[in-house]
């Protein structure tokens, strides 16, 4: 089965299938070690956020490789996301143009509204406790009116979502100008979001699987708030894999994500560990026969295995718009 490198996006624009991930590296050493290896490894696609508070990390980094004259702006795909405190439609351009002053960047590639629930916003107190915090009403159409006018400005090539479910992305859809070019959501061998996908596919968006992994480093968020650790899921060990990794001399983190790639899907493993950045995009010369993927099709959980279900903002929950099953 094959599974392309890139996917092809609105305006020409291409989309590498694997993309680095960031959540989590707030380190300016982690963001180097990271991004310089996924950079010489051939790696063309990185995913950071406002609220990962390391694009200013990732914005040096990049001027490094574009002044050695290693790499020019455009061999590289960008995606940054609208903080949940921009989810309105007065903030939207005040907070493109703050991720674009951090990462030294005119543009980027793609421009993601990160969550459907918005939260208010004070000036100058960006990360306010997670407990404190209060949400806004819901304004989806507005926001997105927003969002097209960044591509108009040239501060985005394409724009999109993540966290939206299919009824949220339906009332995009019915009034968008500018139709979403992608949705990311958490996405693994044991929650295949079959539904959604389809949804996505059918209406022409690209999807992006995050945490395609299944986020083993999940806890490491939970402690950092003092909250209780969560049971993950644990499919870097399971026995399917496992034997289905044997059989290719792969590793089961490789063969999860070339399931997904051929699914269709792009997958963002995040590392800060060389050798396993190295792994990660080490996933196109192999493939997996149809025993094998339905094998792993039959892996499904479901909704219990969602690692990143935002319930660590105890405000979103009660919110008519939080997009998953509470
Ligand atoms: N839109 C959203 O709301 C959203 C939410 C979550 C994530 N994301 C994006 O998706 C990216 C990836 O998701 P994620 O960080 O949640 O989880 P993930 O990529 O599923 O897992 C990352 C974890 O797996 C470890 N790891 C990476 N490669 C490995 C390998 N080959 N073998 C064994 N362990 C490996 C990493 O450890 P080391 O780093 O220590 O090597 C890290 O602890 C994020 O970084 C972020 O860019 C987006």
């Amino acid at each position: 089965m094959a599974a392309k490198i890139f996917k092809d996006l609105p305006g020409g624009l291409k989309m590498p299938a694997i993309e680095i991930g960031t959540w989590q590296i707030t380190d300016e050493a982690d963001i180097e070690t990271a991004l310089n290896t996924a950079l010489e490894l051939g790696y063309r696609h990185i995913d950071t956020a406002f609220a990962y508070e390391n694009e200013h990390f990732i914005g040096r980094v990049l001027q490094e490789w574009f002044s050695s004259g290693k790499l020019k702006r455009e061999d590289l795909f960008i995606t940054t996301k609208l903080p949940l405190q921009g989810v309105h439609p007065d903030r939207v351009e005040m907070f493109i143009k703050k991720s674009l002053e951090n990462l030294k960047l005119d543009y980027v590639d793609l421009y993601l509204i990160h969550f459907p629930v918005g939260l208010k916003y004070v000036e100058g107190e960006t990360n306010p406790s997670l407990v404190d915090m209060q949400t806004e009403p819901e304004d989806h159409v507005g926001v997105w009116k927003k969002m097209e006018e960044q591509v108009d400005a040239g501060r985005t090539k394409t724009i999109g979502l993540a966290n939206f479910n299919v009824r949220q992305i339906d009332r995009i859809l019915q009034s968008a100008r500018i139709k979403p070019a992608c949705l990311q959501v958490e996405l693994h061998v044991y929650l295949q979001q079959r539904e959604l996908v389809k949804f996505c596919l059918q209406n022409g968006f690209v999807v992006v699987a995050y945490s395609p992994l299944g986020c083993p480093g999940y806890n490491k968020s939970l402690e950092e708030i003092g909250a209780e650790p969560k049971k993950l899921p644990d499919m870097l060990h399971d026995e399917t894999i496992k034997k289905i990794a044997t059989k290719h001399t792969k590793s089961t983190a490789q063969v999860m994500l070339r399931y997904l790639l051929q699914r269709d899907l792009v997958a963002i493993p995040k590392s800060v560990t060389p050798a396993r950045i190295k792994v990660n995009i080490d996933v196109f010369d192999f493939s997996l026969d149809a025993a094998e993927v339905k094998a792993l099709d039959d892996l499904e959980v479901g909704e219990e295995a969602r690692v990143c279900d935002f319930k660590i903002i105890p405000a979103l929950l009660n919110h008519p718009e939080f997009p998953f099953s509470k």
